[in-house]
């Protein structure tokens, strides 16, 4: 059963549920943490996540099928980033067998304000990484919180897939070259919300970041990863580059490319010069899923792709991957979870 809520038409906000997951992490071991009431933490002035960016999160969201069961995509590939993350911020790994029982339990617990099928709404779920406790110096914390927690969300970019207007960051840097970009750290966000703020004042859905070297390549979005179909109708291309999040939508719609549209899957440099040579372009992530770019604005110049509508490739993707997501399509062995709710 579902609560009563209005879920056609939420946004993407903060909504307190019942219950998250806390775990704490002294003296090299983490507890067994589990199912806390609340939406406040207490924690020490001093604590390095509060002044020094030691934070590390991640996103994934819970589907309702058809016959009202609930699953999750790929959460493994969460926690395999998760602790990715935790290693270049210096914080412990959370082991993944308790990352995926803390989700499990988080979701079985708010199994009531999972959204019914059908109204594209989802379960939106926050893992946290934290270093707490008393630490005035640079330096790692000495104790660390895990906590996940949850709310229902709607489409992330107003309307869903509607083709995007999107503009490119040139002045702007969201991480450096070796610098925390694969990582899913908050200081990256921090680093991001000046060129989305300009994006949005002009009218864009978001800023798509260069590299921050030579300011030649697409980096990806403020919140997603880019993608692109080349004019000869043969590849899925997307950036190589160290200094991006290695998204579990990209990583899933290279597979699916290949497997289901026949394409060849590339990870390129692709010059923000060059974009003649792309037929179809988009934004993924698992809060964008995908957002087909209409037009990407650089310098004086407004690309527009195709008719400036979605792409056959972009709306086949979608199509399978949100297919699989919701339960109606079967998707590769192990990119489902069932949570038992
Ligand atoms: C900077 C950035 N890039 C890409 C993505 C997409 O990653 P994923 O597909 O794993 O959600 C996200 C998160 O959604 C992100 O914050």
């Amino acid at each position: 059963m579902t609560v009563n809520l209005d879920w056609e038409n939420l946004g993407f906000d903060y909504m307190e549920l019942p219950y998250r997951y806390d775990a704490h992490w002294k003296d090299g071991a983490w507890d067994e943490g589990g199912l806390v009431q609340g939406g406040s933490l207490t924690l020490n002035i001093s604590s390095p996540a509060l002044h020094y960016g030691q934070s590390a999160f991640e996103g994934l969201k819970a589907y309702r099928t058809k016959s009202g069961a609930i699953q999750l995509f790929r959460p493994d590939q969460n926690a395999a980033r998760l602790n990715r993350s935790a290693s270049q911020l210096l914080m412990p790994a959370v082991p993944t067998d308790q990352f995926l029982a803390a989700v499990k339990q988080v979701v079985a617990a708010n199994a009531e304000y999972v959204p019914p099928y059908g109204t594209g709404a989802t379960l939106y779920l926050r893992p946290l990484l934290i270093g707490v406790g008393e630490n005035i110096g640079v330096a790692p914390a000495k104790e660390y919180l895990f906590t996940v927690f949850a709310m229902p969300v709607g489409a992330y970019y107003k309307g869903g897939m509607v083709p995007t207007k999107f503009m490119v960051a040139e002045t702007y840097d969201r991480a450096a070259h070796f610098g925390t970009g694969q990582s899913k750290v908050g200081g990256n966000y921090a680093a991001s919300l000046q060129a989305g703020k300009y994006a949005h004042e002009h009218g864009f859905g978001d800023a798509i970041y260069l590299d921050p070297i030579e300011h030649r390549y697409i980096e990806e979005v403020g919140s997603a990863n880019f993608f692109a179909i080349t004019k000869d109708g043969r590849k899925f291309v997307t950036p190589k580059s160290p200094s991006i999040l290695q998204s579990i939508t990209r990583r899933s719609l290279m597979d699916l490319a290949t497997s289901v549209c026949g394409l060849a899957a590339e990870e390129t440099r692709i010059p923000i010069d060059g974009l003649n040579d792309l037929a179809e372009a988009g934004a993924c992530g698992t809060a964008a899923v995908i957002t087909p770019i209409q037009s990407i604005t650089y310098r004086d110049h407004v690309h527009q792709f195709g008719d400036g509508g979605v792409g056959p490739i972009t709306q086949k993707l979608y199509d399978t991957l949100v297919g699989i997501q919701n339960g109606d399509v079967e998707g590769p062995a192990g990119w489902v979870v069932t949570v038992e709710a």
